[in-house]
């Protein structure tokens, strides 16, 4: 028997890219995601808006939402932080935006340069005008067990950023252990505040590797009833602003587990390994043409 449907959301090509070592080229990003495109994934975080001072790699995500090749049913989505973050995402031509705020003020800070509740004011200028455009919006709390500078967060700050967030529209709160610190009972505890205010359908768990916690994490989200997860494919990212916070947890581990769970998934397993090893190949330029089924070889040769 095949049990309830679980949405992986692939976060690779933004949370997976924003730091990455390489210096990558914006073809090979674009490959990265038209790859990913043919996965079963019905929404792609393609990159992000932010200052290009503050996250260089994310510098040509403009370029990036116009060369990839977009496939029926796939949403692709832009992370921004502002409105000119906006104006740029939906000039780019995004499907859906995802703004960001943190539960604890320190990360906040580091992150975006303002206090939570400020974070919060952004967002909702944001939000308020992606809706007039119909623009669906997307929210992040992050740091939702700890943060990297302020310690262990309290669940009901999770839960009040988490209700900000809907009351500014978001359809959908994802809540990130920014730096994989989670444990599978404090992660509960915090799941437990907030679905007192969100119900489950409304929410998503991003949860970073960092200690190898987060396929365990994800098994603890499911139990609370959560049927979205954020991953990166090849377990690729980190965050830019949170000191140890290296990878997402994988994509391909999070659909092998869910369907060992006996969830039913819509991803194609093969084809995610193939993308997995595209991703994670040392140098851009070490990559092998991989003729993907949108004739993707070909096209990085005519660019
Ligand atoms: P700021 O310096 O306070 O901004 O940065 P500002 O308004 O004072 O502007 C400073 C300069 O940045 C100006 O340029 C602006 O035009 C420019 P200048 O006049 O000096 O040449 N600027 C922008 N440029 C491009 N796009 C924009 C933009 N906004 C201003 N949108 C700001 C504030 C928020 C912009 C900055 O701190 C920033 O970009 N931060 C982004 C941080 C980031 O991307 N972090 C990673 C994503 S969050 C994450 O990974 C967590 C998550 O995965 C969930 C989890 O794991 O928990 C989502
Ligand atoms: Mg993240």
């Amino acid at each position: 028997m095949i049990g309830p449907e679980v949405e992986v959301y692939e976060v690779g090509p933004r949370d997976g890219l924003q730091n990455d070592p390489r210096d990558l080229p914006a073809d090979w990003k674009v490959s990265l995601v038209d790859r990913l495109s043919h996965c079963g994934f019905k929404r792609i975080e393609v990159a992000s808006f932010v200052s290009p001072r503050a996250v260089p790699a994310m510098k040509d995500s403009a370029r990036v939402m116009a060369g990839i090749r977009r496939a029926p049913g796939v949403g692709y989505v832009a992370l921004v932080p502002n409105l000119k973050g906006y104006l740029a995402a939906r000039d780019a031509g995004a499907d859906e935006v995802a703004v960001f705020v943190s539960a604890s003020e320190g990360f906040s800070r580091a992150n975006v340069g303002c206090t939570v509740a400020e974070g919060i004011e952004r967002a909702g200028t944001v939000a308020a005008l992606a809706t007039s455009d119909g623009i669906p919006v997307r929210g992040y709390v992050s740091c939702v067990t700890d943060c990297p500078f302020d310690g262990s967060v309290c669940p009901e700050t999770v839960a009040e950023a988490a209700v900000a967030l809907r009351d500014l529209g978001c359809h959908e709160v994802s809540l990130g252990d920014t730096i994989g610190r989670a444990t599978p009972n404090r992660l509960g505890r915090m799941l437990e505040a907030v679905l007192k205010r969100v119900p489950a359908d409304c929410l998503a768990g991003h949860f970073h590797d960092t200690a190898g916690r987060a396929l365990a994490n994800v098994e603890t989200a499911l139990a609370f009833g959560l049927r979205k997860f954020d991953a990166s494919i090849g377990g690729l990212g980190g965050c830019p602003f949170a000191p140890g916070a290296p990878g997402n947890v994988a994509t391909e581990s999070v659909a092998e587990r869910l369907r060992r769970l006996g969830y039913a998934i819509q991803l194609d397993v093969e084809r995610l390994a193939a993308v997995a090893r595209f991703a994670r190949a040392d140098s851009a330029l070490e990559v092998p043409e991989e003729k993907g089924p949108n004739n993707v070889g070909e096209r990085q040769k005519e660019t």
